[in-house]
């Protein structure tokens, strides 16, 4: 069994991308501007959008945080997205998601300029995805493409199981895995909850990436030997031995599940950081896209 080391990875990409930042301001290029719309006081979204914040500041990018009351109206809140829009400084910007009930998503991601859109959400970049074009992709999905591709795991041909179908993984990853590309080539099922034998399914699958956000729900009798499983939970439960009162846990039961697997993803510090890693990459994407 190998761990797939997320966080390595997004080291590295983070070093490469950092050279080609200072190679861009060495060329009277633009530095690359993130903005990140932060509403209301979730503790997830809290961490995530630090995170990237910070990472921006490791790269050397430019970034702005916009935080707002989480009792901002939706037309308040577009508001400001169309302020980032005309922004000619700004090349990307990621609108942290949960949002508050009152405040419809799909207006949100439809408001958000598809070309500054480096979530990948609006629908003319997830169409392009569909259709195999140039475009954003989704930072989870595409920061685990990145990890199947940099451990040189196979996935032509082989039988890949998603597990959960938002619009933000388990929809776009089935899509990339099933792509005419490499990694990508799979054969690929979209289970989710109304999925009848799930076991069924996954028992027969290489590939396992179950994105449902339930802890322990991949349990090792639903996983066959020497398969890949690439686990995107990160849900918070209570861990009165930690010092922020909670553990990160994900989707796979790791202690039975990894001695049956070839590779896996720890959490944390698999597929998490990674996602981070592939935001950083769209973002400076955008800058290039108006070089
Ligand atoms: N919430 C959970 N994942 C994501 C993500 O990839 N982007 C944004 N904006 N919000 C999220």
């Amino acid at each position: 069994m190998q761990l797939l080391d997320g966080k390595a990875l997004s080291d590295l990409t983070k070093a490469q991308l950092k050279e080609k930042v200072d190679q861009r301001i060495a060329e009277g290029k633009k530095r690359p501007h993130l903005a990140a719309i932060l509403v209301g006081n979730d503790g997830g979204s809290e961490t995530y959008v630090g995170s990237k914040i910070r990472s921006c500041e490791e790269i050397g990018y430019k970034s702005t945080l916009l935080r707002f009351e989480a009792t901002i109206t939706e037309a308040e809140l577009l508001a400001e997205i169309k302020k980032v829009n005309d922004n000619d400084d700004i090349d990307g910007l990621i609108v942290q998601l949960p949002l508050p009930k009152h405040i419809s998503v799909e207006r949100v991601i439809e408001s958000t300029d598809p070309e500054k859109d480096v979530d990948g959400f609006h629908p003319v970049n997830v169409g392009r995805m569909v259709q195999g074009l140039p475009c954003f992709l989704p930072a989870t999905p595409n920061g685990i493409m990145k990890i199947l591709e940099h451990y040189k795991i196979d996935t032509i041909g082989k039988e890949c199981v998603v597990i959960g179908r938002s619009d933000i993984v388990g929809t776009p990853m089935s899509i990339l895995m099933s792509r005419n590309t490499n990694p990508g080539n799979a054969t690929v099922t979209l289970c989710h909850s109304k999925t009848k034998d799930l076991r069924g399914h996954t028992l027969k699958a290489d590939i396992i990436i179950s994105a449902t956000g339930i802890p322990n729900s991949v349990t090792a009798d639903m996983v066959k030997d020497g398969a890949v499983v690439i686990d995107v939970g990160t849900t918070r439960v209570p861990d009165t031995s930690k010092k922020s009162g909670f553990r990160l846990s994900g989707d796979v039961d790791f202690v039975n599940v990894s001695p049956k697997c070839s590779y896996i993803t720890p959490v944390p510090g698999g597929v998490g950081p990674m996602t981070i890693g592939s935001l950083m990459l769209n973002t400076l994407q955008a800058a290039a896209n108006k070089d």
